[in-house]
């Protein structure tokens, strides 16, 4: 079925289609009859969507900013979960991992061997040489935004010191790997060169994702890969680059008492970084800076 020139664009702006996606659509086509993987519309959020998650990322940055403020030596992860809890809600948004899946608390809090999904606890009191991960993700009108930082406590180890920096720069490596029209394996395959330069592995089957109407959404963002492969990066594309970085090996281990936690199979360091970002017509934006 298709959409005539001067119907209204299936994205939902309320404009025609000729003046909205028609072109994008050809351009899809072009590369679906070479063979390319290409986003379905499904996939693709319009001016609206966009503007409403900018909108929801800045209270997740404002959040992160005051974790960043505020988190200190004899702290507990129960404590930011508290921060997170109030700031979040006394800005007329939600937490959304809040009874997510039955998850119990408002963020995810990963202590040095934890790789991710660690939940706060009154119990766990960060500790001087302790690198800790602060995810947050926020819903605001609706919409979701999704990002994390890494904590150092106090002065830490050169291991710990290098896990927070090769992390951080596979994110970054990750996000420069964007282009619109490029592939999403040529994410993968820039995160993974820069773990490796390094001797660091990365976590697979845990990954990043589409986001923005729910948590998680399609596609699935792996963070190992092959540049040139995958599915085709559009514009109003929306998802989270968020690699998981280990000193070891890239293996790991859910807690089996409480089901969420993550840890390293060989109990070393692991660090991540997450940001939110939108492919454009000419790059990206970060929605979460
Ligand atoms: N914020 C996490 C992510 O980056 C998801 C947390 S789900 C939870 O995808 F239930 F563990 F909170
Ligand atoms: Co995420
Ligand atoms: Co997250």
């Amino acid at each position: 079925m298709k959409l005539g020139k001067n119907e209204l664009c299936w994205c939902g702006s309320g404009k025609k289609y000729k003046k909205c996606h028609l072109d994008f659509d050809e351009r899809l086509e072009e590369l679906r009859l070479k063979g390319c993987l290409v986003p379905p519309h499904s996939m693709i959020k319009n001016q609206q969507q966009i503007d409403a998650i900018r909108e929801s990322g800045i209270i997740n940055t404002a959040l992160l900013d005051e974790v960043t403020k505020t988190i200190h030596e004899g702290m507990s992860t129960e404590e930011i979960d508290d921060l997170v809890y109030e700031f979040t809600m006394s800005h007329g948004a939600t937490p959304a991992p809040l009874g997510y899946e039955g998850f119990p608390k408002s963020c995810c809090t990963s202590v040095n061997n934890e790789v991710c999904h660690g939940i706060p606890s009154r119990n766990v009191v960060l500790r001087e040489g302790d690198i800790v991960n602060v995810d947050v993700t926020t819903i605001y009108h609706g919409y979701f935004s999704d990002a994390s930082r890494m904590f150092c406590i106090g002065k830490i180890s050169e291991e710990a010191e290098k896990i927070v920096r090769v992390a951080k720069e596979c994110l970054e490596a990750g996000i420069s790997a964007v282009r619109p029209w490029g592939h999403l394996g040529d994410i993968g395959a820039a995160i993974q060169a820069r773990a490796e330069q390094d001797g660091c592995s990365i976590v697979r089957d845990i990954g990043g994702h589409g986001v923005g109407i729910e948590m998680h959404e399609d596609p699935y963002v792996c963070h190992v890969g092959e540049a040139g492969t995958g599915l085709i990066l559009a514009p109003g594309m929306v998802f989270t680059i968020e690699p998981m970085v280990n000193l070891g090996t890239q293996k790991f281990f859910i807690d089996k008492k409480n089901g969420w936690t993550v840890y390293t199979k060989d109990g070393k360091l692991s660090a991540q970084w997450e940001h939110t970002l939108v492919v454009t017509e000419t790059g990206i934006e970060i929605l979460t800076h």
